[in-house]
């Protein structure tokens, strides 16, 4: 792979095989997203959406290929600017036990910077981030009283405290209600005007569907479609689809403006 091939790259996977324990979840897989772009992340149950997004965030060991966050091998980890990376998980183990604010787990996400973290400036942008979502009002309440779609706008807020310039977001829509889906996707449309890149991983594009740019369609492991999302009108004969860019113009690093919020919510 040539450097001017990563150069503009958000994400970069290269001929990426994972096994887990026998079975080998993820087969030669190589997607590029390019920055400032939103990329919908399709497939089946089971065909290895949630392996491939751990990967992405260092999570699961790649028993082959690479994998480039902002032209930094993933392997070498100290290498990728974490603080500037949000991730948000399909599940989360959440222990009643422990009374956890939504503060404090959006805080949580501040701690690739500790100064921030410690700092008033940290606080400032937790209070912002939480705003971003609606729930500016709920800061000090025990996340275990929340709603479940609540409790994913506090981990979406996590992601969002680092301002991040890539979001990787995983089923953000499942069992939460059609409002609730339909603030998060001016969320996201607000994160693409401002230039962030997206990776989100969808059971269909929904709600999404006006800001998915190209959708990657995954099938035991396996990329089986690198596109124009199912929709919208068939790419034309120059569309690059393994890059994602149509040939002979310069790489999208920016995206077209869409915004709203969570008001009312
Ligand atoms: N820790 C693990 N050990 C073994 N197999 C796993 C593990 N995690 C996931 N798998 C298997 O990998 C495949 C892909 O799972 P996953 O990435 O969660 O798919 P998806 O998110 O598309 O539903 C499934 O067959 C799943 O059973
Ligand atoms: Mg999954």
């Amino acid at each position: 792979m040539s450097e001017s091939t990563g150069s503009c790259a958000a994400v970069l996977v290269d001929g990426l095989r994972v096994h887990l324990g026998a079975s080998r979840v993820l087969d030669g897989i190589s997607l590029r997203v390019a920055r400032g772009e939103t990329l919908g992340l399709l497939g089946a149950n089971g065909s290895g959406k949630t392996t491939l997004v751990k990967v992405l965030m260092g999570l699961v060991p790649i028993t082959a290929g690479r994998v480039l966050l902002h032209g930094s091998d993933i392997r070498n980890r100290r290498s990728v600017p974490w603080s500037r990376i949000g991730y948000v998980p399909q599940r989360v183990n959440s222990n009643p036990a422990m009374a956890v604010t939504a503060e404090e787990v959006v805080a949580s996400g501040l701690l690739t910077d500790r100064n921030l973290f410690r700092g008033r400036r940290g606080r400032g942008r937790v209070m912002e981030a939480l705003e971003q979502v609606g729930l500016a009002g709920r800061a000090g309440d025990s996340v275990h009283i929340f709603s479940g779609g609540q409790q994913q706008r506090v981990l979406i807020a996590r992601a969002l405290v680092r301002r991040p310039e890539l979001l990787v977001i995983d089923e953000p829509m499942s069992g939460i209600d059609r409002k609730s889906q339909e603030a998060l996707a001016a969320t996201l449309g607000k994160l693409q005007s401002e230039g962030t890149s997206i990776v989100v991983v969808l059971h269909d594009l929904g709600v999404l569907a006006p800001i998915i740019e190209r959708t990657v369609v995954l099938e035991n492991g396996r990329v089986v479609h690198d596109g124009a999302p199912p929709s919208s009108r068939p790419p034309s004969p120059d569309q690059d689809h393994f890059h994602g860019q149509v040939r002979g113009q310069p790489p999208r690093c920016t995206a077209p403006v869409i915004a709203a919020g969570w008001r009312g919510q």
